[in-house]
C-alpha cells in the first residue's frame, strides 16, 4: 500500500483516491503515526506527506516522527510536506514574496524519476504562502517557476522526492502521470487492489467495532445509505436494524422504491417511520436555508432516538456520508459551504457512537462499491439526492403544497430525461420550487403563479460542476409538460450556472 500522512491540506484524501484509482490500496493516516506503526502494517511500498495549512518553521508546526526517514521507504513530500522534508534535513523555507494561488507554469531543469518523459514546461496547481529556497544536501532541484525557486527536488540515493505543487488535483496537467510514477516506477506497488478489497477490509472492521451490537442504519433513499446498508448486512446481518424515516421530503414514489429492493432483494429487517408531520411542524415558517438543513438534520437524530428507545441494545448509528460531505461541511482546515444535514446538522448530545463505512470514498466510488456488492445498476446509478430532500428544494418556507409542486414537476423532468436516454449523461438533474410568483395568461386569463427552476448538471464528483447542455426539445417537452400538469405553475426556467461560483442544489 502507499500510505497518505495527513497535514491538513483540502486535497489530502484526493491523493488516496487517485492511487486507489490506480488499483493500488492507500489511506490517509494522522500526521503523528509512527515508524513503528508503518513497519507494523507490513507491505507499505510508500509514503506520501500530504499538504497543510502550518508553518513548517514555526515552533508547534506539525512534523513527522523523523524515524520514518531512515525506514527505507520512498517518500514524496507535497507542499507542506515537501517544506517539512527541506526543513528536516537543514535546507530552507521561507515566506514566498508572490504566494501562488491557482494555476502556475513551471520548467523542469532536471528529469528526476518523477518528470521522466514528460513535457519540460508544464501547467501546475499551486496553493501556498511558502517555499523552499535552499535544498539540503543530497537533494537536487529538479523543477522551479518564475517565482518560486524550488518546485520540485529529489534526491534519488534515498528515493525521496517533493513537489511543491498538487499533482492530485485536476488542474495539474500531469499531475497523475506524475502521482503515478511514484507509485509504480519509484515504489515498485503492484495495482493488485479493488473494490472487493475494500468490502472485505470494511467487513473486517465492522465486526471487530460492533462485535455483538446492534446498528441501526439511516436509510434516507439515495445511493449511499442504501449502499450502506448493503455493506453492512453483509457484514453483521440480522445485527443490523435499518431505519427508513420518511420526512415527507421525498421524491415521488422514492421510499417505496427504496424499501422494495432492500427488502425484497436482500431481505433486510427495515423499520418505516412515518414521521412526515414532525418535519413540517418544525419547518414551519422557517426559510434560511442552513436554519432548515440543520432543523432536518436535528430531527432526523431525535426520530432516531426516539425510536431507538424502543429497540434494546442500539449503539451504533450508521450513515452514507462521503467525504464530499465532510469536505464542504467544514473540517479544520476546509470552511463551511453548506452544513451537510449527516455531518454538520448532528446535534452535540447525540446518543449513538457513528459509524461511516464510506467517508473516504467519493460518489463515483460508492457506485462501484454499490456494483461490487450486487446492487442493481439503476438502483446505484439512481442520481444523488441530499439528505435533506426536497425541503431545500423548495426556497425559502416549506408546505404540503409547494413539496407536492416540486415533487410533481421532478417526476415530469425525470420520466423526459428518462425518455431522450440521458439519464447517466446528466450527473443530476431535478426542479427547484423558486419562491417567485410572475403574471402568465393561461386561456384568455391572467395569472398569478410559481416559477419552476430546472437545475441539471455535469459532474465528477459534487465538487464541482457544469450545467448539463440539455437538448432544447428535451427542455421545451419537460417545460409543456410541468405548466400544463403540475398546478400553480406558470412559468418554467433552465439554471445555467455552474458550480462554482452557484452550487448545485439551491440552497
Ligand atoms: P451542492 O449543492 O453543495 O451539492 O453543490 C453537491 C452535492 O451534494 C448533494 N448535497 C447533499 N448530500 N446531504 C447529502 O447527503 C446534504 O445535506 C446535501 N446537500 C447537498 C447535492 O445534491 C449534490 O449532489
Amino acid at each position: 500500500s502507499i500510505l497518505v500522512l495527513d497535514f491538513g491540506s483540502q486535497y489530502n484524501q484526493l491523493i488516496a483516491r487517485r492511487i486507489r484509482d490506480f488499483g493500488v490500496y492507500s489511506e490517509l493516516l494522522p500526521p503523528t503515526t509512527t515508524a513503528r506503526e508503518i513497519l507494523d502494517r507490513g507491505n507499505v511500498r510508500g509514503i506520501i506527506f500530504s499538504g497543510g495549512p502550518d508553518v513548517i518553521t514555526d515552533k508547534d508546526a506539525l512534523m513527522c516522527d523523523p524515524a520514518i526517514f531512515e525506514l527505507g521507504i520512498p517518500i514524496l513530500g507535497i507542499c507542506y510536506g515537501l517544506q517539512l522534508m527541506a526543513h528536516h534535513f537543514g535546507g530552507e523555507v521561507e515566506r514566498a514574496v508572490n504566494r501562488e494561488y491557482g494555476m502556475a507554469r513551471i520548467r523542469v531543469i532536471h528529469e528526476s524519476p518523477l518528470f521522466k518523459g514528460l513535457a519540460h514546461e508544464q501547467t501546475v496547481w499551486m496553493s501556498h504562502g511558502y517555499h523552499a529556497t535552499k535544498a539540503p544536501e543530497g537533494f537536487t532541484i529538479d523543477a522551479v517557476s518564475e517565482s518560486c525557486p524550488i518546485v520540485a527536488m529529489s534526491d534519488e540515493r534515498r528515493n525521496f522526492y517533493g513537489l511543491q505543487f498538487h499533482p492530485e488535483v485536476r488542474h495539474s496537467e500531469h499531475g497523475i502521470a506524475i502521482l503515478g510514477k511514484f507509485v509504480f516506477d519509484i515504489c515498485g506497488a503492484v495495482a493488485d487492489w479493488s473494490m472487493k478489497n475494500f468490502i472485505d477490509e470494511q467487513v473486517a472492521n465492522i465486526r471487530a467495532e460492533v462485535g455483538s451490537d446492534k446498528v441501526l442504519c439511516a436509510l434516507s433513499g439515495g445511493v449511499d445509505s442504501s449502499v450502506v446498508a448493503t455493506l453492512l448486512h453483509r457484514a453483521i446481518g440480522d445485527q443490523l436494524v435499518c431505519m427508513f424515516v420518511d420526512h415527507g421530503l421525498l421524491r415521488k414514489n422514492e421510499g417505496d422504491m427504496v424499501m422494495d429492493m432492500l427488502e425484497n432483494e436482500f431481505n433486510m429487517h427495515i423499520l418505516r417511520i412515518d414521521a412526515r408531520e414532525r418535519f413540517l411542524n418544525k419547518l414551519a415558517g422557517v426559510s434560511e436555508p442552513e436554519a432548515k438543513r440543520k432543523i432536518i438534520g436535528e430531527e432526523f437524530i431525535r426520530v432516531f432516538e426516539d425510536e431507538s428507545k424502543k429497540l434494546t441494545d442500539v449503539k451504533f448509528l450508521a450513515q452514507g456520508t462521503l467525504y464530499t460531505d465532510i469536505i464542504e461541511s467544514g473540517t479544520a482546515t476546509a470552511q463551511t459551504i453548506k452544513s451537510h444535514h449527516n455531518v454538520g446538522g448532528l446535534p452535540e448530545d447525540m446518543q449513538f457512537a457513528l459509524i461511516e463505512p464510506v467517508k473516504t470514498l467519493f460518489k463515483d466510488e460508492v457506485r462501484a462499491l454499490g456494483i461490487e456488492l450486487g446492487i442493481a445498476e439503476d438502483m446505484v446509478w439512481r442520481q444523488p439526492f441530499p439528505g435533506p430532500g426536497l425541503g431545500i428544494r423548495v426556497i425559502g418556507d416549506v408546505t404540503e403544497e409547494k413539496l407536492h409542486i416540486v415533487r410533481e414537476s421532478d417526476w415530469i423532468l425525470r420520466e423526459e430525461v428518462a425518455k431522450a436516454g440521458l439519464e447517466r449523461e446528466i450527473w443530476q438533474y431535478f426542479t427547484v420550487l423558486t419562491n417567485l410568483k410572475s403574471v402568465g395568461v393561461m386561456g384568455d386569463e391572467r395569472t398569478y403563479d410559481y416559477t419552476v427552476g430546472i437545475r441539471a448538471v455535469t459532474s465528477i464528483d459534487g465538487m464541482t460542476a457544469d450545467f448539463a447542455r440539455v437538448p432544447w426539445d428535451v427542455l421545451q417537452a419537460v417545460s409543456v409538460r410541468i405548466v400544463n400538469e403540475v398546478k400553480h405553475v406558470n412559468r418554467v426556467v433552465y439554471d445555467i450556472t455552474s458550480k462554482p461560483p452557484a452550487t448545485i442544489e439551491w440552497e
